[in-house]
């Protein structure tokens, strides 16, 4: 199995890592900058006596080693400055990604696709429309880490184990992510049994912000680790068909009265990429909420395709 990484930044670079070091599939690490992917292909290499893995890493500058890949991540472009928005990366990051996008049309045809470049919706989207792959094979990462984010929070509030907690984050990377109180459960016992709603609404500002505190804090770049660890949860799912439920960012022209638009919602993930979206009811008040979101996103696409050269 081969697996292209796309951008060895802090992110790309751990994916890779991770991916081997589960000896998931063989990878091929791809960046611009010369020398950069060569050397932390290396790098990670060094560590298999150690860790025992036997899959292989090849660092290239060359976009064309995704040959015939049958998973790609997109982790390349720019990230945020302190004080910036995802959304504020559009234009500099939609030039990237047509680039990546094309060559992953004419060299990896069968590939899934999984999107981790920000703005994240616009660009799972973007990547869509440029290769012009079955939608099912075009995903992004987003509603593992916010999730994860918010199971942390919540277990540091409750004083449990954040593995105990599970949650679900729906809509935008962004400012409009919907965590949804319904469906937030500590061992199994609604979290509404547990905290005030105030609580909740504190916890769920803390997730929304949490990657622009990561940001602000290290002045230089974004968070890495827990979004790469995010994004191999999804890879083991697709490479071993796990059938995992899990939230991504998908095309939806249908469920939940939105038609035509790329958001986080939870899908059946395995090797066919999204085998099914599954439908939760919903409030009215958080139904219109994705609405909105999606009517943004679709807001930004078509801002992205008007930038269209
Ligand atoms: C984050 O939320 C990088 O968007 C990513 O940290």
């Amino acid at each position: 199995m081969k697996v292209a990484v796309i951008g060895a930044g802090a992110v790309g670079t751990a994916i890779a890592a991770k991916i081997v070091e589960r000896n998931l599939a063989d990878v091929v690490l791809v960046d611009v900058v010369p020398g950069l992917a060569e050397g932390k292909a290396l790098d990670i290499l060094h560590a298999s006596p150690i860790l025992g893995f036997t899959r292989t890493i090849r660092g290239t500058t060359e976009l064309e080693a995704c040959l015939w890949s049958e998973l790609v991540v997109v982790a390349c472009g720019r990230t945020r400055q302190p004080g910036m928005t995802r959304e504020e990366l559009l234009e500099q990051n939609a030039a990237t990604i047509r680039e990546v996008a094309a060559t992953l049309r004419a060299y990896a045809p069968g590939a899934t696709v999984l999107v981790v470049t920000n703005p994240l919706d616009v660009m799972t989207w973007l990547v869509a429309e440029v290769t012009g792959f079955p939608r099912k094979r075009v995903l992004g990462m987003a509603g593992v880490l916010d999730a994860a984010r918010l199971r942390y929070l919540l277990g540091q509030e409750l004083g449990v184990a954040p593995k105990d907690v599970s949650t679900l984050v729906l809509g935008s990377h962004g400012e409009q992510m919907l965590p949804l109180l319904g469906y937030t459960f500590v061992g199994g016992v609604p979290v509404k049994e547990k905290i005030s709603q105030a609580q909740w609404d504190e916890l769920v500002r803390k997730t929304r912000e949490a990657g622009a505190d990561i940001v602000r804090l290290l002045q230089k770049g974004s968070a890495s680790y827990a979004p790469a660890v995010s994004v191999v949860e999804m890879v083991e799912a697709i490479l071993l068909d796990q059938k995992r439920i899990l939230v991504a960012s998908v095309w939806c022209d249908g469920p939940y009265g939105i038609r035509g638009a790329y958001l986080g919602l939870p899908v059946l993930l395995g090797r066919e990429g999204i085998e099914a979206i599954q439908e939760l009811s919903l409030s009215q008040e958080e139904l219109l909420c994705l609405q909105r979101t999606a009517k943004e996103i679709e807001g930004l696409f078509a801002k992205v395709a008007s930038l269209r050269a």
